[in-house]
């Protein structure tokens, strides 16, 4: 190609490259145009190697004129570089301005203990300032402690009430914690003052107030001369203490074949303020208290003699109680996994409870 040519072409090239690294914005893609360009295999590099094809009056010209117009390729490539640097810096400036360091992070949402674990944890430390021992017993339970040797044999109908989930080992679910009292007794002997939080398991129909799994605290007060008169002192002491104020109570007759005399100590409903509702079956109360007199049986079973000693027992539904105490109306909120309930909202833990005088009735 002749010096006139060589010129055309060059001229060409810059134009082209220039248009070429105008829309570039990332230094890597420029670099990569550059080698193709300037570079050693490049066009330009390739032309550097021509210049000995040239007669030899005119390599000298043909030199000056290759080596100028790489001067100017190389000028255009670093203004572009500079171009594209200045812009990432400047992005990364506008990013920083919009992060503030300086502000609070976005907390998580901090749970807390269950609600029924709440209660529990309330119920023992009320009972621990009365002398109670806290005892644990398992939720896999033989038949003898669930029902035998708690005055309900084989073929006693009252084992219809309490229809349970049965291994393949025999063993049940326990359906309440009234096995501990057995238990219990048999460890420790009299006089005894004993509670046993913990889970139960019934083959229920699941509804605003029952559920397959539920919880329980058991409790069980041995010595001599124990009466009626004491156990309804501490089942009213007992609803003082959780609720903060006297609950409105009364006390009838209940049928367990574990305790003589039995009742069924009910409280007023606190979901619906004793109007009715579908927690309390819209009779405006809640069966919270089943206890009784321990029946003579039960303590023979228990390797005490009823003639020396007496008790009383009680199984508090622990889980009614949280549902009471923390305004909740359905029993599937506290089992069904919902975060809200234990994470606090101030619809499921807030103070639903007005204060309110009511006396208890009992
Ligand atoms: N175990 C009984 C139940 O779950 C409750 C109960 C306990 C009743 C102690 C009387 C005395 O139904």
């Amino acid at each position: 190609m002749d010096i006139d040519q060589l010129q055309q072409t060059l001229a060409d090239l810059e134009a082209e490259t220039t248009a070429k690294i105008a829309g570039i914005t990332a230094i890597d893609e420029l670099r990569h145009v550059e080698s193709q360009t300037t570079g050693k295999s490049g066009t330009l590099g390739q032309m550097l190697g021509t210049i000995k094809d040239y007669p030899a009056d005119q390599r000298g010209q043909v030199g000056k004129i290759l080596n100028q117009a790489k001067g100017k390729l190389t000028g255009i490539f670093k203004q572009a570089g500079d171009r594209i640097r200045q812009a990432e810096t400047s992005a990364e400036a506008s990013k920083a301005s919009t992060f503030d360091p300086t502000l609070p992070g976005v907390r998580p949402p901090l749970g807390t203990a269950h609600p029924v674990t709440l209660v529990q944890w309330q119920v023992e430390d009320v009972f621990q300032r009365l002398g109670f021992m806290i005892e644990t017993g398992p939720e896999m339970e033989t038949e003898y402690y669930n029902f035998e040797a708690l005055n309900i044999p084989a073929l006693h109908p009252a084992r219809d009430m309490q229809d349970t989930f049965w291994m393949t080992n025999n063993m049940l679910l326990r359906t309440h914690t009234s096995p501990v009292q057995v238990r219990a007794m048999e460890r420790h002997g009299p006089p005894l003052r004993v509670i046993a939080p913990g889970r139960c398991f019934r083959y229920e129909t699941i509804d605003a107030s029952h559920e397959n799994t539920f919880h329980q605290v058991e409790g069980l007060m041995i010595d001599k001369n124990i009466s009626i008169a004491n156990l309804i002192a501490m089942m009213r002491l007992l609803l003082r203490e959780v609720f903060g104020r006297d609950v409105k109570a009364r006390l009838r007759p209940g049928y367990f074949p574990f305790v003589e005399p039995g009742f069924e100590l009910d409280m007023s409903c606190l979901i619906c303020d004793g109007k009715g509702c579908p927690t309390c079956k819209h009779t405006g109360w809640i069966e919270i208290l089943p206890c009784g007199m321990v029946h003579p049986n039960v303590l023979r079973y228990g390797k005490i003699d009823p003639h020396e000693y007496t008790g009383f027992a009680f199984g508090l539904g622990l889980t009614r109680l949280a549902m009471m105490k923390y305004g909740i109306g359905d029993i599937r909120v506290l089992t069904g996994g919902d975060l809200r309930a234990i994470v606090p909202t101030p619809r499921l833990t807030g103070p639903t409870i007005k204060p309110e005088s009511a006396g208890a009735a009992c």
